[in-house]
């Protein structure tokens, strides 16, 4: 089953929660002169048309990246982040919206490598196509067409060794939470020095999920592991999605520091109804 299309979700609050993340992740993979590997585990297109018809169908980037993207912050996450949004939109006119595959190649040098995983053919295919048109032909960038979870196992431990890997499941089927466990726990001891960073929704209907995820971690005993989520308004219904958070595992040093400054300064763009949490599942919970 693999009917989820990120273009329909593009830009959304959960895509800047993520994207900012992961853009601090990377600077700190970037502040040392020694090569890094990416590994995307679900890269989806690469880049999206927030004028296409999947993106206008509930302009979901309106709760999101629409908010952000003017944003005069000087906290250097945020700008750096919306300065890559501007940069994608020169005309002034928010239309393209980055995915995790192109945020990450702009942060590639010359000897770091990056492999995106995708399933999803119509998804691999434009992830081609964006990689040859906007990424750029590229021997540093791998793309795999194969599931998440079995290929993140067959390619670690990568070279380089330093390195992140992001689990983006879009957990169509419930059966993802505990795959994102089971795979992530064989990954540390296949790759203790990996930085980890998973994403999962904050759902209105289905509060266990996230808890039972996260409570799964707290149990065990991952190094330096951090729970970022942001919260906000209680969307219609339907939308069901009210939040998203991110598991990190190996956090850098002071990683919790930096998300509460870039979360404060993202809750200055963000609406009123908009909070965070950041915590190290099973210990003390700083909120903003
Ligand atoms: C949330 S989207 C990814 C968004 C992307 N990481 C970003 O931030 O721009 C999830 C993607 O996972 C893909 N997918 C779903 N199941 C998969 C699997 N078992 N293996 C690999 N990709 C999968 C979907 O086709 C979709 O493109």
């Amino acid at each position: 089953m693999l009917s989820y299309r990120h273009g329909y979700h593009a830009g959304n609050h959960a895509d800047v929660l993520k994207h900012l993340v992961l853009l601090g992740l990377l600077q700190r993979l970037l502040s040392k002169d020694k090569p890094f590997t990416y590994i995307d585990s679900h890269s989806g297109a690469g880049v999206y048309d927030l004028n296409s018809a999947e993106a206008r169908l509930n302009t979901e980037h309106a709760s999101g990246i629409s908010r952000v993207w003017h944003s005069r912050s000087d906290d250097p996450l945020l700008s750096l982040y919306v300065g890559r949004v501007r940069a994608l939109n020169e005309d002034g006119r928010l239309r393209w919206y980055p995915g995790s595959p192109m945020l990450a190649a702009d942060c590639l040098r010359a000897e770091d490598h990056m492999h995106l995983l995708e399933l999803h053919p119509a998804e691999v295919e434009e992830l081609r196509f964006n990689h040859l048109h906007g990424l750029g032909t590229d021997d540093r960038v791998s793309i795999h067409q194969r599931d998440a979870f079995e290929g993140l196992l067959a390619i670690t431990p990568p070279e380089p060794r330093r390195g992140l890997a992001l689990i983006d499941p879009a957990y169509e089927d419930k059966q993802d939470y505990q795959k994102v466990v089971n795979t992530v726990l064989k990954l540390q001891r296949r790759w203790p020095v990996g930085i980890v960073a998973v994403w999962y929704p904050l759902l209105a209907r289905q509060r266990d999920r996230s808890a039972w995820l996260k409570s799964a971690f707290a149990r065990e005993n991952l190094p330096d592991l951090l729970s970022i989520e942001l919260s906000v308004e209680e969307q219609a219904e339907d939308f069901g999605m009210h939040g998203s958070g991110m598991l990190i595992i190996n956090a850098p040093w002071q990683f919790r520091e930096q998300m509460q400054a870039t979360l404060g300064a993202l809750m200055k763009e963000l609406s009123a109804g908009c909070s965070f949490t950041i915590d190290s599942p099973g210990s003390v919970v700083t909120r903003g």
